[in-house]
């Protein structure tokens, strides 16, 4: 296992932020994760888990330890005529590992594809599109307790996951991901009705799509909206959409007939991008990061941006919504330091 020392980590985040890492690991092997804890690794150490970097921010220097969860591997684990159990190592990505799914036959995940994400990240975040989240088909998620060494295997339910929120973001978890299984059906049950997919299949006379054609609508779509992390840096969704009560939501539908929002729960979800365009700052600059124009709920790197450039932004974006409509906007992505 490689240690090095002062690590940039701009090729480890999809923002492209160029901080440094006083200490990077990277581990190929989950027992590599294992036999840290026995070494006492950890102990002392600050550290933080990262898997593809594509929903944290890096404010400054990371002054501890990065472990980067590199493992891979894909197996069946159990199957029958219609069901099968797939087991994906923390490190594989999430789109290969879509892809590979729809190459075998397994299908479920394909309103998830092109989700900049690895498959531990997957789990922590509860990644979601279309109508679909990853605690649909998730059946088990395998960690290590990193103070007792452990091997835990927590259920759907121990995962307590909710809207891009999940057990593994809270402190009371000392446990880093080391893989996630997923149950999938050997039969398509595709998920049309957002408009947006049924626009794009009519726009390219697609009557009954295949799973990977479905697969391929949703990449456009996304694509169409928002920053390859390639091209611009970004963390996708920088916010989340706010769940709002009715009482709240019927004032302000009062006061913004149009306003975009949706039933959830005893409340309802706005949102986002719609509160940020109406606050005037779709397409706007801040230093070097920026709101991007195709998409408001997307903050994005304009070039050389570091995590207070980002911090400022999002700071005044959060600041101008929460004065034109009383609801204050929380980041979806992890702001570290
Ligand atoms: N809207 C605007 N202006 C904008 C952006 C959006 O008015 O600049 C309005 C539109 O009217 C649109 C509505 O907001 O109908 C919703 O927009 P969109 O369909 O793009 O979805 P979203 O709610 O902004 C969420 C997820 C995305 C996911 C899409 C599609 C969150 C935080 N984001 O975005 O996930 O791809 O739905 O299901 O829930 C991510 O988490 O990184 C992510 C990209």
């Amino acid at each position: 296992m490689k240690i090095t020392k002062n690590q940039s980590l701009l090729g480890y985040n999809s923002f492209g932020i160029n901080a440094l890492a006083d200490e990077f690991v990277e581990v190929e092997h989950s027992e590599e994760i294992a036999q840290l804890v026995e070494d006492h690794f950890f102990e002392n150490r600050m550290t933080l888990f990262l898997g593809g970097g594509n929903n944290i921010v890096f404010v400054g220097d990371f002054h501890g330890t990065v472990v980067h969860l590199a493992n891979k591997g894909i197996a069946v684990v159990d199957e029958d005529s219609d069901i099968v159990t797939v087991r994906a190592e923390a490190g594989e990505v999430w789109d290969d590992f879509v892809w590979h799914c729809l190459d075998n036959q397994w299908f479920g995940l394909e309103n998830l594809v092109a989700i900049p994400s690895s498959i531990g990240a997957a789990a922590v975040q509860n990644i979601g599109a279309y109508g679909v989240e990853a605690k649909d088909f998730i059946v088990a998620v395998e960690a290590i307790d990193t103070v007792t060494g452990e091997k835990r295997r927590f259920s759907n339910a121990d995962c307590r996951f909710g809207y891009r929120d999940s057990v593994f973001k809270h402190s009371e978890t000392q446990c880093v991901i080391t893989a996630v299984s997923f149950r999938l059906s050997k039969t398509p049950h595709l998920r049309l009705s957002y408009k947006a997919i049924t626009d794009y299949l009519s726009a390219n006379a697609i009557a009954n799509p295949t799973p990977k054609q479905l697969a391929q609508c949703i990449a456009d779509i996304r694509w169409s909206k928002l920053p390859k992390p390639e091209v611009q840096g970004s963390v996708g969704s920088f916010f989340k959409n706010p769940v709002v009560t009715a009482s709240l939501y019927e004032g302000l539908k009062e006061r913004f007939p149009d306003m975009v929002a949706y039933p959830a729960g005893d409340g309802y979800k706005l949102a986002a991008g719609w509160l940020i365009e109406k606050s005037g700052w779709k397409g706007r600059t801040l230093g070097r990061a920026g709101v991007y124009p195709k998409q408001a709920l997307v903050l994005v790197n304009c070039g050389g941006c570091d995590g207070n450039d980002v911090v400022r932004l999002a700071n005044a974006v959060i600041a101008d919504v929460e004065a034109m409509f009383g609801v204050r906007l929380q980041p979806e992505a992890i702001i570290v330091g």
